[in-house]
């Protein structure tokens, strides 16, 4: 069987990591061998950076090599073999979020963050990109709304209205730039509508049957 690699993105309070679990169990329930993983995150050295990143005052440059590290450890170690295995990866975020928020949040320089990605995403056969990516894509004030009442906020949930606006508009910008890489999902439902949204842009892909 052939792998699949689907990312979940979105700016924070979108509702994405809801989603992962039950998608996973629709995979599992059709016999394939499902890997939930994270980014950064995923091994435990990517962990490590992920506290560092989260928590640590830093320059845009060091955030960003930090992010392409801890993703060359998780590719390396776990999302690349899984694939090999023919696992179906859910991968809640990747790349695209280095884009949106070290590029367009930060400003940081896009031709740069392309040429880490060529790097660290190399695997000897072409560059690794999702399958899919499912954009959970809400207005920034209302995702502002939701993480009012979250848990205590990190270096980037802590971040100003304008921030993530340049966030959102990054990910509008990569999906732009790879359309068909893209499902957008409408955020602003109700949670059962959102997972229906996810659900169906995987049916539309035969990578699961239609609910019954
Ligand atoms: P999470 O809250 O969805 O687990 O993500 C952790 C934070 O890390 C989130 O605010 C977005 C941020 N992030 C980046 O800034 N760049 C990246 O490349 C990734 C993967 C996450």
């Amino acid at each position: 069987m052939t792998g699949l690699f689907i990312t979940f993105e979105g700016i924070d309070g979108a509702g994405k990591s809801t989603h992962l679990g039950a998608l996973a169990h629709a995979f599992e329930a059709q016999g394939r061998r499902v890997t939930l993983t994270r980014e950064p995150g995923g091994t435990p050295l990517a962990e490590k950076l992920r506290a560092l990143v989260l928590n640590d005052a830093m320059d845009p440059l060091c955030e960003a090599l930090l992010m392409f590290a801890a993703r060359r450890d998780h590719l390396q170690q776990v999302i690349e073999p899984a694939l090999t295995r023919g696992d179906v990866v859910l991968c809640d975020r990747f790349t695209d979020a280095t884009f949106a928020y070290q590029g367009h949040g930060r400003g940081f320089d896009l031709a740069v963050l392309s040429t880490l990605e060529g790097w660290v995403q190399n695997t000897g056969q072409g560059v690794r990109q999702p399958d899919l990516t499912l954009w959970f894509d809400l207005p920034p004030t209302v995702a502002a709304a939701r993480l009012a009442h979250a848990r205590t906020p990190d270096r980037f949930e802590s971040q100003s209205a304008a921030f993530f606006e340049r966030v959102a508009a990054g990910y509008a910008a990569r999906q732009q730039a790879d359309p068909k890489r893209f499902a957008r999902i409408a955020a602003d439902q109700t949670p059962e509508q959102v997972a229906q949204s996810a659900r169906r842009a995987l049916v539309e892909r035969a990578w699961l049957p239609p609910e019954a």
